[in-house]
């Protein structure tokens, strides 16, 4: 089913993602009808912090409240938020700033190595 409801470019310099995001839509499920990546995905309910960004361009609208367990004054002041509770009001540019803002270096467990054999 084709969505007709006006979207707005948003951009994640930090992965080189960009997509489309309905206007009432929060930059998290955008992100997610789309099957893009680029901001990690927990909860999808404003409860886990994980989608954790910083606005460094636009202006968003909010959908839900944000908690102050995971954004504080202070960085709400300085754009931080979280994905799942706002939406986009103009276009965005966005950087991910939650606890796995770094997923792809840390975490990863290295494989095993073969089991060495030796011949006779
Ligand atoms: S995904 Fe859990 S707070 Fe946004």
């Amino acid at each position: 089913m084709f969505d007709f409801r006006p979207k707005l470019q948003v951009t994640i310099p930090q992965t080189g993602e960009s997509y489309a995001c309905a206007i009432g839509e929060s930059l998290l499920k955008g992100m997610l009808r789309l099957g893009r990546k680029g901001i990690p995905v927990g909860c999808v309910n404003g409860g886990c912090g994980v989608c954790k960004i910083r606005i460094l361009s636009g202006s968003t609208a909010l959908l839900g409240p944000v908690s102050r367990a995971h954004v504080t004054a202070e960085e709400e002041a300085q754009g931080y938020t979280l994905a799942c509770r706002v939406g986009p009001s103009t276009e965005i540019t966005l950087e991910v700033a939650g606890k796995m803002s770094k997923p792809f270096s840390k975490g990863i467990p290295e494989q095993a190595a073969p089991p060495a054999t030796t011949t006779k």
